[in-house]
């Protein structure tokens, strides 16, 4: 018996029982909350033979960007190898592939072709989606979903998702109306929608709408937190906000509380925690000892856990620094300089991105901040193609005017602090070091 999932899509291998596990596993991804490997296991179990199964266990291990979950992958995509029989499972699988080879371009190119093709394959746009965002690629954060958009309507389940990925790929391009717009329809129709949650608050911090991102984050946290296991980066979003009104001691009460108190060895998770002390740091605040145990986390995932992706070296490299872990520091460049050396792509993100990013934070760290000023000032322009979000990239701007401030470079802080009032004009923070810099005596 051949089965389809609910767009009529072939399922090689599937049951109509192991198919209803798959499909649930899909939908709690989409929200990204509960347990979604739970249900690709179950339907494993049921349907040993089901391929898209085996794929999607496959997906979920390497989307954290955890090396160990690589593992697991690499199981899971040996298992479909003699499974996939469709052209759109051959897709999926080559594209998997190619992603388990460090060919994180190649994957998101691959699933781009089989979002072509079947433009109603929800588990292909996500999957293309995260992708772009690993990769830095606005334009298809926004365009890989718009081009399916049509082919879908709102009745159908999982429309919610596509709404919530066009409105963060809508707002990564500047288009911050319609990404607001198409962020809070997705609400509507699935209040659990955590990326369209997050999406909003994308567009709310770009556009320095601090209270009123407080009130979308604060107002019913239940909906976008319970059993959420991307709530840590949407609580980093609300404590951005209390950071830029300047009210540190409810952005410590969150790092205290949703961020780290659970001392999450997570990866993301451990990004988030690291840029928020970071900032807090630029901004002068005592944030007592609270990077020991992020350092400490960094530095437990040992020789496997540096140079496997640069976004996530760079946030290790903050927490090494300022915990104290110099053996792990150390360890974590020459890793970088072995993966810049090396193949796949995360050699680009850490030739171009990673290792420069790195070496401008210790020459801050170190007193030169002559140094980080050259560096960074260099490497901003290509920034974007390491990943990451602008919001998560803003660390390098905050951390290049503080530099420029601390270097006694009255010009370049002053410059610095005029193109950030421009691009920020509401933002509290932003009038504070354009004050600053203008502050101090005008450069001979
Ligand atoms: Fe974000």
């Amino acid at each position: 018996m051949t089965v389809h999932d609910r767009e009529g899509i072939v399922l090689t291998g599937a049951t109509p029982q192991s198919h209803d596990r798959y499909e649930h596993g899909c939908d709690l991804f989409l929200c990204y909350i509960g347990d979604p490997q739970a249900e690709a296991d179950a339907a494993i179990a049921g349907s040993p033979g089901f391929a898209m199964a085996h794929v999607l266990k496959g997906w979920l291990n390497v989307l954290g960007t955890e090396p160990a979950g690589f593992v697991v992958a690499r199981a899971s995509h040996a298992q479909a190898a003699s499974l996939v029989t469709t052209a759109r499972e051959r897709g999926h699988f080559a594209a998997l592939g190619l992603l388990l080879d460090g060919q994180w371009h190649g994957a998101a190119q691959a699933l781009q072709r089989v979002s072509i093709d079947h433009p109603r394959d929800l588990l292909a746009l996500q999957v293309g989606h995260l992708l772009d965002f690993f990769t830095g690629e606005a334009r298809l954060l926004r365009d890989r979903v718009a081009r399916a958009l049509p082919d879908w309507t709102e009745d159908r389940p999982g429309y919610h998702a596509l709404l919530g990925m066009h409105s963060f790929g809508l707002e990564e391009c500047g288009d911050y109306d319609r990404a607001e717009r198409q962020g809070k329809r997705a609400i509507e129709l699935q209040p659990r929608d955590g990326w369209a949650q997050h999406a909003v608050a994308h567009v709310l911090e770009m556009q320095c709408r601090h209270r009123d991102g407080l009130a979308w984050m604060l107002d019913d946290t239940d909906r976008w937190t319970r059993d959420s296991f991307s709530a840590v980066h949407s609580w980093w979003h609300a404590a951005l906000f209390h950071l830029d009104l300047g009210e540190i001691d409810e952005t410590l009460a969150l790092f205290d509380g949703p961020i780290h108190g659970d001392k999450s060895t997570l990866i993301l998770n451990l990004i988030d925690a690291s840029a928020l002390l970071w900032r807090l740091d630029l901004r002068g605040v005592d944030v007592g000892d609270r990077w020991q145990s992020v350092a400490h986390n960094w530095a437990a995932l040992g020789e496997a856990g540096a140079g496997f992706y640069a976004f996530s070296d760079i946030h290790a490299v903050l927490a090494l620094i300022r915990g104290g872990e110099t053996d792990r520091l150390a360890a974590t460049f020459d890793a970088m300089e072995r993966a810049a050396a090396g193949p796949g792509d995360n050699a680009t993100f850490t030739r171009d991105v990673g290792l420069p990013v790195s070496r401008a934070f210790k020459a801050f760290a170190d007193g030169d901040f002559k140094r980080s000023t050259e560096l960074l000032l260099r490497v901003l322009p290509d920034a974007y193609r390491f990943g990451g979000s602008h919001a998560q990239r803003d660390l390098l701007d905050l951390t290049l005017i503080e530099a420029a401030f601390r270097a006694g470079d009255t010009s370049l802080a002053r410059a610095l602090t005029a193109e950030r009032r421009l691009a920020k004009p509401a933002s509290p923070a932003s009038e504070a070091l354009f004050k600053r810099a203008r502050a101090l005596p005008a450069p001979a």
